[in-house]
């Protein structure tokens, strides 16, 4: 247990939050009254392919094993699905870096059946910045914030004074005649060889493009390569502040959960 006994746990506040990547899917029980993890933030290897079928059993396979912690949350309440594309009302409407079969899926029924208990399904970087912006480095922050997660592709949320402004795909603005996320997200670096000092020159250009368009108070920057900041946030130079995400990576698995509460 994290922060917390089962004693001082109310289990009604008790929520399942999973949040779906490209290679490994995070899963963990939130407390949606602090904004904690209740238990280990655990984990499973994304099926390959990433098939609708395959997502299901890989719930089923996960919620087996949630069943068994002391903070397993009541059998009733809903799960909180983060997932990789556009999600309006459940229905998935674009697939980047996921199989297309998803494309007009229904995520909240199929994945909800599999759980066996209803499901909200909402974008992962929408939850990791719902998440962030409330609970870790935004907390406090008023106005625009921005969270951009650098992982396979690159996520982003906007929260206007604690709302979510949901399905912002900065990650798929134009820059340099491709795509942002091609050449700037976490996976762009590692499949280039680039040094920090090259990776931070491509991000120091997306981010004063996103800057002068949207002109935050706050750029919060999250994805598994926020752990390395030191690395690169010295070479960034905006008049926005740029901080590195607090919550790493629980953070789709928390907003997740807080979005279903
Ligand atoms: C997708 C977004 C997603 C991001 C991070 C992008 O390619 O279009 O919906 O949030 O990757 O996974």
């Amino acid at each position: 247990m994290i922060g917390h006994t089962l004693d001082t746990l109310s289990r009604d506040a008790l929520r399942l939050g999973i949040d779906i990547g490209g290679t490994s899917i995070k899963y963990g029980v939130v407390d949606i009254e602090s904004g904690a993890l209740a238990g280990p933030l655990a984990q499973l290897p994304t099926p390959n392919p990433a098939t609708p079928r395959a997502m299901a059993e890989a719930m089923r396979e996960l919620l087996a094993a949630v069943e068994l912690w002391d903070a397993a949350p009541l059998p009733h309440t809903a799960a909180g699905i983060a997932f990789p594309a556009i999600i309006r009302h459940g229905t998935a409407h674009s697939a980047a870096n996921i199989s297309d079969d998803w494309i007009g899926l229904q995520v909240n029924e199929l994945l909800g059946e599999a759980l066996g208990r209803p499901a909200t399904t909402i974008n992962d970087a929408d939850a990791a910045g719902l998440a962030e912006a409330s609970r870790g480095a935004g907390r406090g922050q008023g106005g625009t914030v921005l969270v951009l997660t650098l992982g396979t592709g690159i996520g982003s949320a906007l929260v206007v004074d604690g709302t979510l402004v949901p399905n912002f795909e900065l990650g798929h603005l134009e820059l340099g005649g491709g795509k942002a996320e091609a050449s700037t997200s976490a996976v762009a670096r590692e499949r280039e060889g680039l040094d920090w000092a090259g990776y931070a020159a491509r991000l120091q250009d997306y981010l004063a493009h996103v800057e002068f368009l949207f002109s935050p108070e706050l750029i919060i920057l999250g994805g598994g390569i926020s752990v390395r900041h030191a690395e690169f946030l010295p070479l960034i130079s905006l008049r926005t502040p740029v901080v590195p995400a607090q919550l790493h990576n629980s953070a789709g698995v928390v907003g997740a959960a807080l979005a279903a509460a």
